[in-house]
C-alpha cells in the first residue's frame, strides 16, 4: 500500500506522514531531504546551488543514507534545494530511488509513506491514497519560523514568510513535476487543525478508502 503526501513548505505534511507510517507500521520518505541532501552537497563544496552541472553530479552521487538529517534543516538549504529541484536532471536522478522505496519498502514494511511536492501525480501516480495537506502562508510560515527559532536561527517571522511564499512560487511554476494536487487527491486544509485532528482527518479518509 503506498500513501502519496503532498504539500507546500511547512503544510504539517512531515509530521502527518510520520504518524501515518507509524500508525500503519510502514516505511516513511521523506523526499525533500534528497533535495536538500543535493543542495546541502553543493554548498558544502561551496558551489553555487544554480550551477546545474554540479546539481547533477551531486543527485547523481547522492546516498541517501548518508544524508545529514540536522544539516539539511536549514533555511538555507530549504531555499538552495528549491533551486536544485526546478532542474528535470536533478529530478530524474532523483526518481528511480523513490519509486523503489515505494514498490519494496525497506525492512519488510507492507506499505511506504512519501511526502513531497510531486508523489501523487509523477512518483507514484497509482498510489493508494493521495493527500494533498496545505494550511495558509501566514499558519505555515508561523510554524516555520517556530521551527528554526528553537532551532536557534535569527530570522524574523516576517523574513520566514517571504521565504516560504518565494519557495511556493518556484515549487508550483516550475515546468518540471509542479506542486499541485493529484486530480484523485484528498484535500486537507491544517490551517485551523491541531496535529491530532489532521491526523484523525487522514486516518478517516484511508479507512473509508480501504473499505
Ligand atoms: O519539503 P521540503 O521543504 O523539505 O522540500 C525542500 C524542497 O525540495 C522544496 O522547496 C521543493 C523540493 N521538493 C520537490 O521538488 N519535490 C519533492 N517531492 C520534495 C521536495
Amino acid at each position: 500500500m503506498i500513501i502519496a503526501v503532498d504539500g507546500p513548505a511547512a503544510a504539517g505534511k512531515g509530521t502527518l506522514a510520520r504518524a501515518l507510517a507509524a500508525h500503519y507500521g510502514f516505511a516513511y520518505l521523506d523526499t525533500g531531504s534528497l533535495y536538500r541532501g543535493v543542495a546541502h552537497a553543493l554548498l558544502k563544496d561551496g558551489l553555487a546551488p544554480g550551477d546545474a552541472d554540479a546539481a547533477l553530479k551531486a543527485a547523481e552521487n547522492l546516498d541517501p543514507g548518508l544524508i545529514d538529517p540536522v544539516a539539511i534543516r536549514t533555511a538555507e538549504v530549504g531555499d538552495a534545494a528549491s533551486i536544485v529541484a526546478v532542474m528535470p536532471p536533478v529530478r530524474a536522478a532523483i526518481l528511480a530511488f523513490q519509486r523503489h522505496f515505494a514498490a519494496f519498502p525497506p525492512d519488510g514494511a507492507k506499505g511506504a509513506v512519501l511526502d513531497g511536492r510531486d508523489i501523487g501525480t509523477i512518483v507514484c501516480p497509482d498510489a493508494d491514497i493521495k493527500l494533498y495537506v496545505t494550511a495558509s502562508p501566514e499558519v505555515r510560515a508561523k510554524r516555520r519560523f517556530l521551527e528554526l527559532q528553537a532551532a536557534g536561527s535569527p530570522l524574523s517571522e516576517a523574513e520566514v514568510l517571504a521565504d516560504v511564499m518565494a519557495r511556493d512560487k518556484r515549487d508550483t511554476e516550475r515546468a518540471t513535476s509542479p506542486l499541485k494536487p493529484a486530480e484523485d487527491a484528498h484535500l486537507l486544509d491544517t490551517s485551523n487543525l491541531s496535529i491530532e485532528t489532521a491526523f484523525g482527518s487522514a486516518v478517516d479518509i484511508i479507512e473509508t478508502h480501504r473499505g
